[in-house]
Formats: C-alpha cells, structure tokens, sequence
C-alpha cells in the first residue's frame, strides 16, 4: 500500500535534484563543465544537466536519498517490490535480468524469435535455451507462441529455472502471461518478461493490456524511452514484490549485477528524464492515452480501403500497426513517399507499418500522417497487384516459419559466440533483420541456402540486417 500524499507521488526529487545543480562551480566529471563547452544552439542546452556522483547528485547504483526516493516513486507506480532505472537500455535490463535469476548450465523456456539482447544473456551466461515450439506444420505469427505452446513447453522441461516471454512485441500484440505464470509456478519456475515496449501500459490498467507485474511476473523491464517521454535509452527494471518477499529473486543479487552490465558511470541525465516520465504519467498518463487510442480510431476510420489496420485481440491499442500491402507499393517506394512528406515510421516492413504514438502526439502530426497515407495512389494494374499480393504471402509464411522453427546448434551458443572461430557456415553473432530484431538465425546455427534467399529479399527492400555480412560473404 503507496502511503504517499498526491503532492509527494506528484514529485521528481531526482529531476529536482539535478535541476537545483544549476549555477553551481564544477570542478567534476564530466569534461565539458555543464552547459558552456558548447555555446552555440542546439548543443547550448544538450549539456547543461549532465553530472556525475556528487554528494549532492548520488549514486544510481548505490542508491540512496532522491536516488533511492524516486526508484520508490516508479516502483509503487509501477506496482513492483523494487525498481531500477537502468540508463543503457532495456538490453542491459535483459542482461542484468537473466544475470540474477539464472546460472551458468541453468535452462531456460524462451521463444527463437527474442530481441537479440536476450540471445546474446544466453551466450555470455552460459544458460542453455529450451525453446517454445509450435505443433508439427503450423508457425507462430512473427514467431511470437501462444499461451498453450508456453504451457506445454512448461510441463515437458519443469526443470527449467526460468522462462522468458516478450509482450507487447514490436506490432503490439500480447499473450495471457496468467496462465503461463500459473504454470510456471507449479515448478518454482520464474517468469522474466522483456516488457521494452510496454512501459506505459500501467497508466491506463482499464483501457490497455494489464503489465507483467499485475499478471505475476517475477522480473520485468520495460524501456522509458520507446513509449514514455525518456530519453534514449531510458530502461526500467522492475522486481515484483511477492517474488522479493518469497525470495524467488534477491534484490541484493540484482544490484550486484546492475553493477556489471551498466557502466559505473549511468547517466544522471537519462535517470532524470525516466523520473520525469514517470511523474508526467502519475499526472496526465491516462488522458494522454484515452485520447491516443481515440486519435487511432479515428485516423484508421478514415483510412482508404486498402490500408488495414492490424489488431490482434488483446492488443495495444496505443500502437498503429497498418498493412499497406494493398496499395501495390513495396518497402521502398512506401517509405519514399512517406519520407518526402516528412513522416518517420518506426518500422516499415515487407507488408506493413508500425507508428509508436508519442503521449503527446500533436493534432496536426496525426493529420500530417492521415494526408500522407491517402495521397498514396494504389497501384491500378491488377495483376500486378496480386502477383505483389500473393509474393507477400509466401513471404509472411517463409518469415513465420522461419521465426518458429526448431534447430540443432551446430556449435554451442556461447562457444559460436566467444570460442575458437568456427567454420564459416556457422553463424558467430544473432542475424536478424533490425528491427524489430528477431533472429532469423542464431549463433551455432548453420547458415542454409533458405536463411540466404529470405534475408536476400530483404536486402533487396533494403531492409537492414544486423549480422548480414555473416551471412553474404
Ligand atoms: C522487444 C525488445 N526488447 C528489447 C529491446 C532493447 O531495448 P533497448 O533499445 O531499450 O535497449 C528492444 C529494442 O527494440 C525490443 O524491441
């Protein structure tokens, strides 16, 4: 129970403290004596709140005082035992989660089709992947399992320590993590959820999908500068309070590791910007997301026929995630078009586009992107049309599969990653088209004829390919 006043909750005592620095001598890292290296715009201002550890400032990984005040704050906002504010992404929260939970030889329950931050916990961890397969002949959309895959993975290997889920993905979807939970734990099994793009879903419980830690997740991290008003890249770590009261994850542990994957000098600047963010949503959070999903709605309603938003049920609402393979436009002439007129997606793939709303969205921004969607002209041949409609298809298949297939490691993860080099057909390093960052090969796995042709068909919609030069050589 949060005992606070709504003028203390209201609070940001680590952006307060920081702000009150101004005007003061420094005689301290960093080197460019905030604020006045640089007196020209725009960088007069970009320095002025960097610090260090001060006596006055703290020390995000000791914390203490307005450090340890404003964790408090996100944690009883956020519904977590403890938090952390992680300021190198929620890919150090992922390394820092699988650190202090799992062991060396320990195994894992975790899907192919995870961020490459976890792929590479594995490998330096040297926890072994059992992964959530689906039945014979069928896929996983983007190779993201159902609850039954995970419940059935769960009840075949309890000995696994942990298992690992993604939700919301890239495109908003979610999975029902209370049954996966409830199954976890009948085997002491811990449930780690990689919620990177779900930090602003505890704002508004009755209008999105619920957190990972109302649905029982042991650890949850969440990146404040995909959905919140952060800077990049703000993370948050969260440690549920059952679990720390149960002693199913040490608190003391985590620190530790928070220790080794952050650097020993975090960013004050980016920890402030985390607990500004989480002020503002404690203020406006959910109005900001009522009016989001209503400004969504209402693009989509005037959307032309051949544009069809994508919504699984149980999705973000938030997150407008549109199919334009309708229009006849492949990647490249999409994102020409919408480029020329100024729009920036976050993602555009093969068949569809991804737009993460900002809380603050501006009016005109949502009638800037709906004037670009409609004065893209379809293409009118149809036969054109649908040999582009029917190339898409197989290609969605091939990626689904190819997202969801069981493999042989070839090499062992970690020693593929870190040991002797093996032979070239064996990949050394995740290779995944980015983003959304989900590998299509994994480090050990050998690289066939089919990943060739795939990612090739990428390429050629210049789509980006982290890892590709293993594969292309
Ligand atoms: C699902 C998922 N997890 C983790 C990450 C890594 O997050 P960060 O960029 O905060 O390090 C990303 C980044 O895109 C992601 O999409």
């Amino acid at each position: 129970m949060d005992h606070r006043s709504e003028h203390e909750k209201g609070d940001a005592p680590l952006a307060r403290a920081l702000a009150e620095q101004k005007g003061r001598v420094s005689f301290h890292m960093p080197g460019h004596r905030p604020g006045s290296s640089f007196l020209e715009p725009p960088f007069d201002r970009l320095f002025e709140l960097d610090t260090t550890e001060l006596p006055r400032t703290g020390d995000l990984a000791a914390p203490s005082g307005h450090v340890e005040e404003a964790y408090q704050l996100a944690a009883d906002y956020f519904g977590a035992g403890r938090t952390w504010f992680i300021t190198s992404g929620t890919t150090a929260s992922i390394h820092i989660m699988i650190a202090a939970t799992l062991r060396e030889g320990d195994f894992i329950i975790i899907p192919r089709a995870v961020h490459i931050a976890a792929v590479h916990a594995l490998a330096l961890m040297g926890v072994n992947p059992i992964f959530v397969l689906p039945e014979k002949r069928k896929s996983f959309p983007d190779g993201q399992p159902d609850v039954a895959s995970y419940v059935r993975t769960i009840q075949k290997n309890p000995n696994a320590k942990a298992c690992f889920v993604t939700r919301p993905d890239y495109f908003g979807r979610t999975i029902d993590l209370s049954m996966i939970v409830k199954e976890a734990e009948k085997h002491d099994m811990l449930v780690l959820v990689d919620e990177a793009h779900g930090a602003h879903l505890a704002a508004a419980p009755d209008l999105l999908p619920q957190t990972g830690l109302f649905e029982g997740a042991d650890i949850v991290c969440q990146s404040a500068h995909k959905t919140l008003p952060a800077l990049t890249p703000a993370s948050l770590l969260h440690l549920s309070q059952a679990s720390v009261e149960k002693g199913a994850v040490d608190p003391l542990r985590v620190a530790r590791k928070v220790k080794v994957f952050q650097t020993s000098s975090p960013s004050f600047l980016i920890g402030a910007s985390i607990d500004r963010a989480r002020q503002y949503l404690h203020q406006h959070g959910r109005e900001a997301i009522e009016r989001l999903i209503q400004k969504n709605d209402e693009l989509t309603k005037n959307l032309p026929p051949y544009y069809q938003r994508i919504m699984p049920e149980g999705s973000d609402r938030t997150r407008l995630v549109l199919d334009y393979s309708k229009t006849g436009h492949d990647r490249r002439s999409f994102i020409r078009h919408l480029d020329l007129l100024g729009i920036d997606p976050e993602l555009v793939d093969l068949s569809r586009a991804v737009f993460i709303m900002g809380l603050e969205q501006s009016d005109e921004d949502y009638e800037r992107l709906l004037e670009a969607l409609i004065t893209l002209k379809p293409i009118s041949d149809k036969a054109k049309l649908e040999s582009h409609q029917n190339a898409l298809e197989r290609l969605t298949r091939e990626r689904d599969q190819l997202l969801s297939e069981s493999f042989h490691f070839h090499v062992p993860l970690r020693e593929a990653m870190f040991g002797q080099k093996p032979d070239e057909s064996v990949a050394v390093a995740p290779i995944a088209p980015y983003p959304p960052g989900l590998p299509i090969i994994w480090p050990g796995e050998k690289i066939t004829r089919r990943h060739q042709n795939y990612l090739a068909v990428l390429s050629a919609g210049e789509v980006v390919t982290r890892g590709a030069e293993l594969v292309f050589v």
